[in-house]
């Protein structure tokens, strides 16, 4: 029997594609790399060379009018929600220096020992009941915790920043425009850090807040709707993101017994747990780009002004970099993977993700390291430009004590 072709349409609205969109991807890289789909108006570029290129060409494949596929966030105020994601050189440049005043390497490993705590105190919390959903118990709740913890939002608040920062990137079934929901919440987050803003400007403490409003770079500093802009950044871009990674480690573990069985003999490959699953299905699948000046690629042309679509996801699968790239392997070598972006807008928070993934994933992997997916209750996020599980249910034999 021939087995039926996916379709050659890449959608990023078809939601049901996302069970596995690998396979069109695929079939784009092979017979179409410089793929037009005319009813979103944007062009999908999918082998791992073309997309490493634009990551690398700002001056041409340009992130002024942000990076949503969605066509009602793709324009040029992106950066008054985005930050200096939506931004070029040199104005990102100078914008990403101050803020990297502030949001140092020594933070982010300074917070390894508040991490751990909080992950277990998440794990302490439905370990005993032999089944959770790991999204709603776990993976949805750590990273805001830790951004809040970073910025400096009280416990109290933390659920309600939780539940904004996802409307704003949830989107329905068929509407590709921003829904009401996601743009009140939008509001409500800009407000709340305002006033966090106003509160830290008067009593300083020692969270990220308060040293982005003194840092400083040749005399000049951040404006308050620049450090606005990149707290909201951070909620938005840091929040659901490791959210995704760790489910999708879970999820493709799960998947893969003999992998498992690797990290039970060596629980120190985690960190290797948390590289293959980004580069193998990343949550960032998508990172759009307008395209400044006609460029030739594999025959076709892009004109000035059109909308480029980097397929990350697609990249990391490219099989000219990564043999056998279906194979989820985690002793692969997974340094030449995209999945945190290239260039000048490299991932901010890449160190913040990866010590997160590794410490959540030491405790999980240390408390219940023989967890069954029940399948029946997976959901997938209807996101466009990101990839996982809105939930994700698991069961346990029984958590062993700590
Ligand atoms: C698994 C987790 C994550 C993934 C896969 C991821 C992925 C990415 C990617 C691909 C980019 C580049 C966007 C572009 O080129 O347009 C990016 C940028 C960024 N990310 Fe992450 N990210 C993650 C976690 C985080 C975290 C935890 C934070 C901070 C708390 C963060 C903050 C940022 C910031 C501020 C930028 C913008 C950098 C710039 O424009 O110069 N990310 N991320």
């Amino acid at each position: 029997m021939v087995e039926a072709l996916p379709t050659l349409e890449y959608d990023p609205y078809a939601y049901e594609t996302h069970e596995d969109p690998y396979p069109v991807y695929r079939r784009l890289r092979d017979e179409d790399p410089v793929h037009r789909n005319e009813r979103l108006g944007f062009w999908a570029l999918s082998r791992y060379q073309d997309v490493m290129d634009a990551f690398r060409d700002s001056a041409r494949f340009s992130s002024r009018h942000g990076v949503s596929l969605d066509p009602d966030a793709f324009h040029d105020r992106a950066h008054t929600n985005m930050s200096f994601l939506a931004m070029d050189p040199p104005r990102q440049t100078r914008m990403r220096a101050l803020v990297s005043r502030g949001f140092t390497p020594r933070r982010v490993q300074d917070m390894e020992p508040r991490i751990r705590e909080i992950t277990r105190e998440h794990i302490e919390a439905f370990a005993g009941a032999g089944r959770c959903d790991f999204v709603a118990d776990f993976a949805g709740k750590l990273p805001m915790d830790v951004i809040s913890e970073l910025i400096g939002v009280p416990r109290e608040d933390r659920g309600e920043l939780r539940t904004w920062a996802d409307r704003v990137v949830h989107r329905e079934e068929g509407v590709t425009g921003v829904p009401p929901a996601a743009a009140e919440s939008a509001i409500k987050l800009v407000r709340y850090l305002q006033d966090m803003i106003a509160d830290r400007r008067a009593r300083p403490g020692d969270d990220l807040t308060s040293s982005l409003l003194v840092a400083e770079l040749d005399g000049e500093r951040l404006a308050e709707l620049d450090i606005i802009g990149f707290l909201f950044l951070m909620a938005i871009a840091g929040n659901e993101t490791t959210t995704k990674l760790l489910a999708n480690a879970m999820y493709w573990l799960w998947r893969h017994p003999g992998e498992r069985d690797r990290l039970r003999a060596d629980p120190g490959m985690v960190p290797l747990w948390v590289e293959e699953t980004l580069r193998f299905d990343n949550s960032t699948q998508a990172l759009a780009r307008l395209v400044t000046e006609d460029v030739e690629l594999h025959g076709r042309t892009l004109r000035a002004g059109d909308k480029a679509v980097l397929l990350v996801g697609s990249a990391n699968r490219d099989e000219r970099i990564f043999p056998d790239p279906d194979r989820y392997d985690l002793l692969r070598d997974t340094s030449q993977s995209l999945s945190f972006g290239r260039g000048n807008h490299f991932c901010l928070g890449a160190s913040l993700a990866r010590l997160e993934g590794r410490v959540a994933l030491e405790e999980i992997h240390a408390r219940i390291p023989d967890y069954e997916v029940d399948s029946s209750g997976i959901e997938r996020v209807h996101s466009v430009n990101v990839r996982g599980f809105a939930a994700l249910p698991i069961e346990f034999p029984e958590a062993s004590t700590e």
